[in-house]
């Protein structure tokens, strides 16, 4: 079987304790595969290690064993190809909102003129609705949720190959969040790119992702499950939950969450640790799948989210 387009292969990440005591095992032999083109949602509990594993996969961090391969080649440093909005937003403190994502383009789009790169960013600050004098501002002067969207801004403008989002959308209203939403499924039907993302909100993963991961509760976490979503695009936030597997899934992904991740957490005997076990609801429910990394790649699609 081919090497799926990301490959995160035997990863642990230990943390020194402050005063030399023992160090904290955050998770360990977490392998798994992304397809290219696939939408992925993470979930877990709060410390579990989700934020260490995207900052490993954005080259931001290093694991203390196991490796990533993108595209056949070892993360070893950030780089372009991967955008990432980071659970803080994480802007250039001293550059105004426009600037913070014109410093990425520039860098992204070498060979492109001013023109070009103040239009391009201009056209992602206006779909996160900040084109209307306050991509002026710097982020001091702009509120959590304008912040948020600024670092969506950027991380969209330089289409990468690969979009790590680290729970995007946590300070925004639910309209607003719908909206985004909306613009990110529509971006990434119309691309080749591959999203890995962290949420905490079920329903989001549900209406977004081709698959989810469940994690289980820290130290030592794991990545237990690989649900399959397999309804149909687009998804409309409105319908979604008339669908035939949408409550089978929901349910499955509550109850892991209250209480599988807890149950099966803990340090595992042995130290290979075998793929997540893949779920599959509706008409693939008893689909035998030999491990995840065999799984299809989504349902892809090349149909827009939404009402448009
Ligand atoms: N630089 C660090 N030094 C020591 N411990 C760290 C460091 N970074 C993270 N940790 C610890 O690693 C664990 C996982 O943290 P992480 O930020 O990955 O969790 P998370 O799953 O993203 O949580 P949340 O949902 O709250 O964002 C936590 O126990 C945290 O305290
Ligand atoms: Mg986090």
């Amino acid at each position: 079987m081919s090497t799926p387009f990301l490959s995160v292969q035997n990863l642990s990440k230990r943390f020194q304790a402050p005063k030399g005591g023992e160090p904290l095992t955050v998770f360990e032999n977490v392998s798994l595969g992304v397809e290219k083109g696939e939408f992925v949602c993470i979930i877990g509990h709060s410390g579990c290690g989700k934020s260490t594993i995207l900052n490993i996969l954005a080259g931001l961090d290093e694991p203390s064993d196991g490796a990533v391969i993108m595209n056949g080649k070892e993360v070893s440093g950030p780089s372009l190809d991967r955008g990432i909005v980071f659970q803080n937003y994480s802007l250039l403190p001293w550059l105004s909102a426009l600037k913070n994502v014109t410093f990425a383009v520039q860098a992204r789009f070498r060979s492109w003129n001013k023109k070009q790169v103040h239009d391009h960013s201009m056209k992602y600050l206006e779909m996160v609705g900040l084109a209307d004098g306050a991509e002026l501002r710097k982020p001091s002067q702009l509120s959590g949720g304008m912040r948020q969207r600024v670092s969506i801004a950027r991380a969209f403008a330089i289409q990468p190959e690969l979009l790590l989002l680290d729970e995007p959308f946590g300070a925004l209203d639910a309209l607003t969040r719908g909206s985004i939403q909306d613009e990110l499924i529509r971006i990434w039907s119309g691309s080749d790119q591959t999203v890995f993302m962290i949420t905490h909100d079920v329903d989001e993963a549900i209406l977004l992702a081709d698959r989810i991961l469940l994690m289980t509760n820290g130290p030592y976490a794991r990545v237990a499950e690989s649900v399959q979503v397999e309804i149909d695009r687009p998804r409309e936030r409105a319908n979604i939950i008339h669908h035939p597997d949408y409550y089978d899934i929901r349910n499955h992904l509550v109850e892991f969450l209250a209480t599988r991740s807890r149950a099966l957490a803990g340090k595992q005997e042995g130290t290979e640790q075998s793929a997540p076990k893949v779920v599959r609801f509706g008409a693939n429910a008893g689909a035998v799948i030999p491990s995840e990394k065999g799984s299809k790649p989504g349902a892809r699609k090349r149909a827009v989210n939404g009402a448009d």
